[in-house]
């Protein structure tokens, strides 16, 4: 039997357990940039899918065969006393890690022994890498602006130096994924290190991509999933409040509806009848604006 789906709270969206929009319905410019072997960047607030988006596009590109894709974190390098060598080690480490959750072994990432800590270690990893395989390999590098001082530039001088080589010595595509564009990660780093002049590590993509908060009719698509196994309507008054206290903020359009779902329709659905289900249906709007103060609190 199929898993139940609920609408998701915590990390990033699974298609097969969550309720979920498409995270590559509107994108067609990111598969442009792909084809045309682009480098750029996505950025959006917390909590708005940036995560679930990568995830979605790397097992699209995996399952259409034409690309090696895989999505990692750079985060475990993020804190601002970390040695560069050791930084580069840990990021080539979690890049391998993520990878084998994306990828059959042979299209996997270099082996990790043989690759000790180095300044460029991950310039010659990633060249290793694609060197190896037939195909272009799309890197979708999450987290960037976790990444301090000269470590931040290090990252971004390493794959600019590669953006030349690509697709054959070097991923073909690579997204660089956070909260702020790339010209604001220079807030990140140490004055002395900003200042790069003419050869700036900050200029090696095509497009920033800004994920933005959903439409009603957006919110609406998402419950319609919910009501479609479930039968529990939400009605348009509902949605519209719904969007107009979230201001369809990803997280908390879940999040709102997981609370009447879990929390209140579990008493309500026990009393609800068809003979009741107008008085449901009052009570159930009433509950959508309790829910709200809970939230709030
Ligand atoms: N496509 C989607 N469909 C349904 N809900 C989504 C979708 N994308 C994001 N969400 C909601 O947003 C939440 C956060 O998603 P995700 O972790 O992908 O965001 P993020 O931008 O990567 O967050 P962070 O900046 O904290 O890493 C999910 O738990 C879910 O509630
Ligand atoms: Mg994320």
């Amino acid at each position: 039997m199929k898993a139940k789906r609920y609408f998701n709270t915590t990390g990033f969206c699974r298609p097969e357990k969550h309720y979920m929009l498409d995270p590559l319905r509107n994108q067609s410019v990111i598969f442009d940039l792909i084809e045309k072997e682009q480098y750029f960047t996505i950025h959006a607030p917390r909590q708005t899918g940036k995560t679930t988006l990568l995830h979605a596009l790397a097992n699209r590109l995996n399952k259409e065969m034409n690309y090696i894709s895989t999505v990692f974190s750079v985060e475990n390098a993020g804190y601002k006393s970390i040695p560069l060598p050791e930084a580069m080690r840990t990021i080539i480490e979690s890049l391998y890690e993520e990878s084998t959750k994306f990828l059959p072994n042979n299209e996997l990432p270099p082996k990790l022994t043989g690759y000790k800590k180095s300044h460029n270690l991950l310039y010659m990893y990633l060249s290793a890498w694609a060197k190896q395989m037939e195909k272009p390999i799309v890197l979708l590098l999450d987290e960037i602006d976790s990444l301090y001082d000269d470590v931040l530039v290090a990252v971004l001088r390493q794959l600019r130096n590669g953006f030349q080589g690509r697709p054959k010595q070097f991923p073909s595509t690579i997204a660089l994924v956070g909260l702020r564009d790339v010209r604001e990660y220079k807030t990140k780093v140490r004055p002395s290190e900003a200042s790069l002049g003419s050869g700036s590590p900050f200029n090696i993509k095509a497009k920033s991509i800004l994920l933005g908060t959903w439409t009603k009719e957006e919110i609406a698509e998402l419950y319609s999933q919910h009501t479609k196994d479930t039968g529990q309507i939400f009605s348009k008054e509902v949605v519209d409040r719904i969007y107009e206290l979230t201001g369809g903020q990803p997280w908390l359009v879940n999040a709102i509806a997981n609370e009447i779902v879990v929390e209140i329709l579990k008493r309500l659905h026990k009393k609800n009848n068809t003979r009741s289900r107008g008085r449901g249906e009052r009570k159930f709007n009433r509950q959508t604006r309790h829910a709200f103060g809970q939230l709030n609190r």
